[in-house]
């Protein structure tokens, strides 16, 4: 079901000579792609290219706010004077005012060859399309813009420009980030709200995109021996990029790309029905406390829940991962089963992992819960399970497979 939904706050600013943001502040939509938490909220930031023959528009909103989309773009440009509409990727957090802005502007679009189609098939239109090479530039007048392929950053349609007069890349999802802000610049936060705000990063990064983590270097590696440098980039969430905020966020990329994680992080997610399983999460607290390990603890219990997307990002860059979970029906906990899989899925492969498992009156979760890491490709170096409320007879069993991560 679908209600009246209040105005939402929208920011026009101009950024350059020629480069407006139109920005979307998102605080309804309470799971990201109907999966991931973000009591943060998300902007979704289009942009508008004025130049000699006329304007270029980069992308929209989420469809809910087509109206929204077109009375802020009249604050910039007649929409009829939009020539083109620069589709960056089909998702509809970014192509969702398309059908609005087609039928309004009937501009050229431009986009991956892969994208006609999914226009067609989305809203039900042909518009007059042209399809770019990778690689490809076009002159408009005096705006050259250069289309770069960037399949999987995040979807095998999706490109960026590079307006190579501003210096800037429109990198769509890439360098994009949960939250919404008052801020405009990264370089605007200080460095508090810079370290908050690249959790924010990763978050989006592991949530939305880690399962193509490798295809972000290829990608960056690419647009690099181009000679793509940019001095902006300008990405379809979150804070824009320049200067020193600008190469920070190049490099973490760059490593999360690559899979590597944080030295030393040790994530225990654990799923607990009536308070077994915790007893023994003190054990595994009590053990890395010990060591002066560093522990990140996430719980699902009777009594509350860590948000999921939460959970991903931790998972996505620990150097090993602690899974304790309760048996339910002589099987894994039905959320232990759903986050783990999430996890793998999310996570690269290869990470060293424990299994401890529990059970009332058979215990098989243990098993399970090892062949599906295995087959996620991670390095499962132990399960330990027993009965609940035996963790003290099994403490010297727990403590070796904790030594052995
Ligand atoms: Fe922000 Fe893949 O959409």
């Amino acid at each position: 079901m679908s209600g009246d939904t209040a105005m939402p706050e929208v920011d026009v600013y101009r950024l350059t000579r020629s480069l407006h943001l139109l920005r979307l502040k998102d605080r309804e939509t309470r799971f990201f792609e109907g999966l991931w938490e973000i009591p943060e909220g998300v902007t979704y930031n289009s942009y508008v290219l004025t130049g000699s023959e006329g304007a270029v528009v980069f992308d929209t909103w989420k469809g809910k706010w087509s109206g929204v989309f077109l009375e802020a773009l009249r604050g910039i440009v007649d929409p009829r004077d939009v020539k083109y509409l620069v589709v960056h990727h089909m998702e509809p957090d970014h192509s969702g005012a398309l059908r609005q802005l087609v039928g309004e502007a009937d501009p050229i679009v431009l986009g991956h060859p892969l994208t006609k189609g999914m226009i067609e098939s989305f809203y039900g239109l042909t518009p007059r399309f042209k399809p770019v090479g990778d690689g490809e530039r076009v002159t408009l007048g005096d705006v050259d813009l250069v289309f770069h392929h960037t399949p999987w950053l995040h979807w095998p349609e999706t490109i960026m420009t590079y307006v190579a007069g501003e210096g800037a890349l429109l990198s769509c999802d890439a360098f994009g980030a949960f939250g919404v802000f008052n801020e405009v610049w990264a370089d605007e936060l200080g460095e508090a709200g810079w370290e908050r705000y690249m959790w924010y990063m990763k978050k989006y990064f592991a949530n939305v995109i880690g399962t193509y983590h490798e295809w972000v270097v290829k990608n960056i590696e690419k647009l690099s021996s181009r000679g793509v440098a940019p001095s902006l980039i300008l990405p379809s969430h979150g804070l824009l990029l320049r200067g020193s905020r600008l190469q920070h966020a190049i490099e973490k990329y760059l490593a999360w790309g690559r899979g590597l994680p944080e030295q030393g992080k040790t994530l225990l997610v654990y799923t607990s029905m009536y308070g077994f399983v915790e007893r023994i999460v003190e054990v595994v607290r009590d053990y890395f406390a010990s060591k002066g390990r560093r522990l990140v603890v996430a719980g699902f219990t009777d009594g509350g829940r860590v948000d999921l997307s939460d959970v991903i990002s931790e998972a996505y860059d620990a150097e090993s991962i602690v899974f304790a979970t309760a048996t339910y029906e002589a099987d894994v906990h039905p959320l232990m089963r759903h986050v783990a899989s999430v996890i793998a899925r999310k996570t690269p492969g290869g990470r060293k992992t424990a299994v401890i498992a529990i059970y009332g009156w058979g215990g098989r979760a243990g098993r399970v819960m090892e062949e599906l890491l295995r087959n996620a490709g991670f390095n499962v170096v132990g399960v330990v399970e027993f009965k609940a409320g035996e963790e003290g007879r099994n403490r010297d069993k727990i403590i070796g497979l904790l030594e052995s991560l």
